[in-house]
């Protein structure tokens, strides 16, 4: 049977998306639903003194507002924990509980109306008085006061690293970089926003259809805040408009729908609007990073460190965990690395997107072409003389690391060759013109995931897994995976997912789902084939019988003797003589020993070339190649998606993305997407995104490493090193935009 994984089926869902046929958590028909809109904080810090509902009450169709004084008290929404415990991963939500306010735009009021338009209406007549607390939103100014906490990121690493001696490294080095370097407060801004319907029955069961990356994480969170049984939620996902981290963690809005559905004892929906996705629901947190680097002549690094300063909130800890790529990428011998952390008056920083590793590679990469200049060496080839063979860290050996492949195919398809190594030396009349590279790296993760597999009478396949598709390609991927792993063709197959009552599945987080999820669906597709030859072996009606296990063939929609097409039979003759409406199997799939062996990441390189204004410092990403190593590719079309989408996004931080905070109001200045620059197709030039053919037998099962986060790392960098390429000028603090060119 020819190879179905890694083909470039087209989306499962693409025609339903197309046509408006895929529905989106807002878009469910609810019968009798009522609208909620949010009120939201217009101080950074303070208190509520006094709401004014009045007017609001007034508007037709109008039939509740909660505040702090009638919401439902929930249990421990601000997910704390006794001294010396360890916070669980769910994220503190500030869902109407007091009258603190703790950021701008925190949910102060919910309105709840017959129609949307009444809601709204009602909730911009709601006057709330504020007793205003001075606040604190810069990190420049107080890195006096951060504290460095125990871990960093989201596997659980340590927040500090050390190996060898820095400063002696930094003595022995022939050329030192020692810069710091900004980069911005991002906001998700997913195309769908937040959004949910919260049901109660009669039974007080609550199902939610909520726009989430992890419906099991959901039903978790929401049934420890209302103090429900798991099993008495349901959350029901089976299409997003995006997540990129954001919709992870359960938000307070998640909280607010449920207690208004509840009081009013009618569903309600509930969709955050844009500008209020500044501050409520996660950001990327600003990070200032310092980077020194040593090497000798020859550009053998002797020392390599990084301190990172990110923001959390004063209510919950979330590390920008920028450092981890600097302690396993290059084979430094003297080697530190610290998170530091400054309490703000914000919304709390969370997941966005290869969190960590997209800024982290920024200022790495950015400082290692530095070092290339002072050095007067290839950035590729500076590199590749730092080249780790296995993990500097860890001290275990790669999985597998295709690099070396990654920087010289990328290279060679870039042109690279032809690039000249002096900074403003590439020009096209009016037009400077810079070719910059730059590592990208994410790790390679995965945690327990079930799946089941049907054969039904009828002889269709379905596949069933609790999981998410963010847009990514999951529903694509997994019937790859189930029609490769039962031997049918992908029409054959019907892969269900985004409901709790699906087989448990991990969030969509941290590029894990088809190395968790797909492992689960390849190993039930496979234990129903099993079951299925055992059915026949022993039936005594079939014409297989007695046959051993090994000698019966599965093909074409049926089992046949070895040798001997003729003897055997369809699968639905098998069910039909037993009279079962389908046979099914379930599957588990688990990590095993290969993380205490084995270093996993993907890898890969990015060249960039941008083309700059010499007088306006105007600046188009004229061209980009990304090359990556990321194990076995499950669907050549949706990752080439997934490359390119990190490889904009990237682009994106080093030139455009900024949510702009006011540091004397403590508020969002740009909380829209006219003002909240995002690259468009104008912006945009020729991207292409390629890959090694790598093999790992370790990561998993099928020996994918997962695609969703890499294409950003080290993009950022690319482009940075590009526009000084171009000219000449090294801008240390993203977005690099027109006016820091013409200023420096
Ligand atoms: Mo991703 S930021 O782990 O959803």
């Amino acid at each position: 049977m020819a190879e179905i994984i890694g083909e470039p089926l087209d989306r499962i869902d693409g025609r339903l998306k197309v046509t408006g046929r895929a529905t989106y958590a807002y878009e469910h028909q609810i019968p009798n639903a009522a609208t909620g809109v949010l009120v939201t904080s217009t101080i950074a810090k303070g208190s509520i003194t006094s709401i004014d509902s009045k007017a609001a009450e007034r508007v037709p169709g109008f039939l509740l507002v909660l505040t702090y004084q009638n919401a439902t008290k929930l249990n421990n929404p601000l997910n704390t924990t006794a001294q010396g415990q360890e916070r669980s991963p769910a994220r503190a939500i500030t869902a109407l509980q007091d009258n603190l306010v703790r950021y701008d735009n925190q949910p102060v009021a919910l309105v709840v109306a017959e129609t949307f338009e009444a809601a709204r209406e009602g909730a911009a007549l709601v006057r709330v008085q504020y007793a205003p607390d001075r606040h604190h939103v810069d990190l420049e100014k107080r890195l006096a006061e951060a504290y460095t906490p125990k871990k960093a990121g989201g596997g659980g690493d340590p927040a500090t690293s050390n190996r060898g001696d820095v400063n002696a490294g930094m003595s022995e080095a022939e050329a030192r970089v020692e810069q710091t370097y900004w980069t911005p407060f991002e906001v998700h801004n997913p195309m769908e926003p937040h959004a949910t319907i919260a049901v109660w029955d009669a039974l007080d069961h609550l199902t939610l259809y909520d726009a989430t990356q992890g419906v099991f994480s959901d039903r978790g969170r929401i049934a420890s805040l209302f103090g429900l049984k798991p099993d008495n939620v349901r959350v029901i996902s089976p299409y997003l408009g995006g997540g990129f981290g954001s919709k992870g963690p359960v938000w307070s809005h998640v909280a607010i729908a449920a207690m208004a559905a509840k009081q009013l004892n009618r569903p309600v929906k509930l969709a955050v609007e844009r500008p209020q996705m500044f501050g409520m629901v996660g950001l990327r947190s600003q990070t200032r990073q310092t980077l020194r680097l040593g090497a000798k002549h020859d550009g053998t690094l002797t020392a390599l460190s990084n301190e990172t300063y990110s923001h959390t909130s004063t209510f919950d800890e979330f590390v920008e965990s920028s450092t981890l790529c600097a302690r396993m990428l290059y084979q430094s011998p003297n080697n530190s690395t610290v998170q530091k952390l400054v309490k703000s008056d914000i919304g709390t920083p969370s997941f966005m997107r290869a969190p960590g590793e997209s800024v982290g590679t920024y200022a790495l990469e950015a400082a290692m072409d530095e070092m290339a200049y002072a050095l007067k060496m290839d950035p590729v080839e500076f590199r590749l003389k730092n080249y780790a063979e296995t993990d500097p860290e860890e001290n275990k050996p790669w999985s597998s690391k295709s690099l070396r492949e990654c920087y010289t195919r990328g290279a060679e398809h870039f042109g690279w060759s032809k690039r000249k190594l002096e900074p403003r030396s590439m020009r096209e009349g009016h037009t400077l013109i810079g070719w910059g590279m730059a590592t990208a790296v994410y790790p390679t993760r995965r945690s327990a995931s079930n799946a089941s597999a049907r054969l039904n009478a009828d002889g269709t396949f379905s596949v069933d897994a609790g999981t998410q598709d963010l847009g990514t390609g999951t529903y694509t991927i997994m019937t790859q995976i189930a029609a490769q792993s039962f031997g049918v063709n992908p029409q054959q197959v019907k892969f269900r997912l985004g409901d709790t009552l699906l087989p448990q599945t991990p969030v969509s987080g941290g590029s894990q789902t088809a190395a968790s999820t797909g492992s689960a669906v390849y190993l039930a597709g496979q234990a129903l084939r099993e079951k299925l030859i055992q059915m026949a072996v022993s039936d005594t009606a079939s014409p297989l019988s007695g046959v051993s296990e090994q000698d019966v063939v599965f093909e074409g929609g049926r089992l046949s003797a070895k040798g001997n097409p003729a003897k055997g039979e369809a699968f639905q003759q098998l069910l039909a003589r037993r009279g079962l409406p389908y046979v099914e199997a379930q599957a588990n799939a688990k990590p095993g020993e290969e993380k205490n062996k084995y270093s996993m990441y993907a890898f890969g390189a990015q060249f960039a070339e941008v083309r700059v204004d010499a007088d306006l410092g105007q600046m188009k990403v004229s061209r980009m190649v990304g090359c990556f190593g990321a194990g076995k590719i499950l669907n050549a079309k949706t990752a080439r998606s997934q490359f390119l989408g990190g490889m904009v996004w990237g682009a994106s931080l080093a030139l455009y993305e900024n949510a702009v905070l006011d540091e004397r109001l403590g508020r969002w200045v740009n909380n829209n997407l006219a003002e909240y620059h995002v690259p468009t197709n104008m912006d945009i030039g020729n991207f292409e995104a390629m890959w090694v053919d790598e093999k790992d037998d370790h990561v998993n099962p099928l020996g994918a490493k997962g695609i969703g986060e890499i294409g950003i790392t080290g993009a950022a960098a690319a482009v940075a090193n590009a526009v000084f390429h171009a000219t000449g000028k090294r801008i240390r603090e993203l977005p690099i935009t027109p006016d820091k060119l013409l200023l420096a």
